[in-house]
Parts: C-alpha cells; sequence; structure tokens
C-alpha cells in the first residue's frame, strides 16, 4: 500500500520524503488555507519535493470551470493530479480531462457507486472520505470494503486512496483489505511506527547495556 500524507506543510512533507517512505501527497483548499503563502506557489514546491502524484483541487463548481482549472494545475508539474469533487459536473470534467492524459483524484466520495461512477469517466484514483463518514455513525471502512469488491468485480484499474484517514487502525484495516493508497495526517503517519512496547524494549536494553559495558 503507498503511503501519501494528507497536508501542505511543506517540514513535514520534507520529513517523511527524507525518509523514503512517501509516495505522494494529498492537498485540499482547507489543508492550502492552514499553511502561509500563495497555494499554488505551495503545490509547485511540494511537487518538487516528492516525486509521486500530488493532488492539487479544483474549486468551480461547472464542468467548463474545472477543465480550465485543472489544465492550468497539470501545466504546472508532471506529478499533478488534479483533484475534482464528486457531481454530475465533475464527472462531466474528468472525461474531459482524462481524455487528455490528465491524471484526476475524484473527491468528496461517501459511496460505492459514486466511486464507480468516478472510475468509469476516467478519474484514475477515487478518494473516499472514511473519518468523515465515521463522524456520522457510518462505519467508513465498510466503504473501502465495498469499492474494492466492485473494483475487482469489474477489473477496475482505478486507484482507491483512502482518504480523512483519523487514526492507525484506518491504516491497518486499508491494508488488510487491500486498498492502494492511504493518505494520513502527519501525526498518524508518524503514529505508525510506534508501539509502547517498542519504547520499553528499547529502555530496558540501554538499561542493561549500562550494568555490563564497563566490565574488564
Ligand atoms: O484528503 C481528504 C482529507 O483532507 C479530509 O480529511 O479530516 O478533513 O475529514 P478530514
Amino acid at each position: 500500500m503507498k503511503f501519501f500524507l494528507d497536508t501542505a506543510h511543506v517540514p513535514h512533507i520534507r520529513e517523511a520524503a527524507e525518509l523514503g517512505l512517501l509516495d505522494g501527497v494529498t492537498t485540499n483548499p482547507s489543508l492550502l488555507s492552514k499553511e502561509e503563502g500563495e497555494p499554488r506557489e505551495l503545490v509547485r514546491e511540494i511537487a518538487k519535493l516528492v516525486e509521486g502524484p500530488i493532488s492539487a483541487e479544483v474549486v468551480t463548481l461547472d464542468a467548463e470551470g474545472m477543465v480550465r482549472e485543472g489544465l492550468e494545475w497539470a501545466k504546472m508539474a508532471s506529478n499533478i493530479v488534479v483533484k475534482i469533487p464528486m457531481s454530475i459536473e465533475g464527472l462531466k470534467a474528468i472525461r474531459t480531462l482524462s481524455k487528455q492524459d490528465i491524471k484526476i483524484n475524484c473527491t468528496l466520495i461517501f459511496s460505492p457507486i459514486q466511486a464507480l461512477m468516478a472510475a468509469k469517466a476516467g478519474a484514475s484514483m477515487v478518494s473516499p472520505f472514511v473519518g468523515r463518514l465515521d463522524d456520522i455513525q457510518i462505519p467508513g471502512m465498510e466503504l473501502i470494503q465495498q469499492i474494492l469488491e466492485i473494483f475487482a468485480n469489474y477489473e477496475v484499474g482505478t486507484e482507491l486512496l483512502v482518504a480523512s484517514i483519523r487514526h492507525p487502525l484506518h491504516v491497518l484495516e486499508a491494508a488488510r483489505m487491500g486498498a492502494d493508497i492511504a493518505t494520513m495526517p502527519w501525526a498518524v503517519f508518524q503514529s505508525l511506527a510506534k508501539h509502547p512496547l517498542t519504547d520499553i524494549g528499547i529502555e530496558r536494553f540501554l538499561a542493561d547495556w549500562e550494568k555490563v559495558k564497563n566490565r574488564p
């Protein structure tokens, strides 16, 4: 499973990239609004920093405007993936842009058939939001299972990108189900490497070494 960071915070992106564990980045207008500076410049900087796909979202609601914005994003760097929200207008824009070989991430997916429609329109990734479903007491990971099942039934090549991840269990379940990508906040990314027994184990080994290191 590929690890993406769901952030526009360059220091975190740089640190994960240096670790060699970062396969891509997803941004959105809310994430960009949390950072300083001109948002397009920020996306350009991120696209230089990471080789993998960088999602950048359109903010118009009609297909024509989405296509115009999508073309602008795609011109910025070869690894930009245009993020288009699920809607009838969005589907039209996905069709037009994908025919021009522009990679699309269809976002704000909350039902399995929305995912199938986005894939049929030509999206190369779909982003179901698991955390926001959990927030309203609908199990988000069930949506992932259903999309995977449908994509397997019809051998759909679109990648399933699990989004709105809130905790490490979302990542574990996504990996067990065979999702293609998990995009996560920095805090979740960091927590994946941690285990309290690992910390206790390190402490114990170091303490025992202290006891013997000066033995003749
Ligand atoms: O990738 C989508 C993600 O940013 C949404 O996350 O936590 O706002 O639901 P959240």
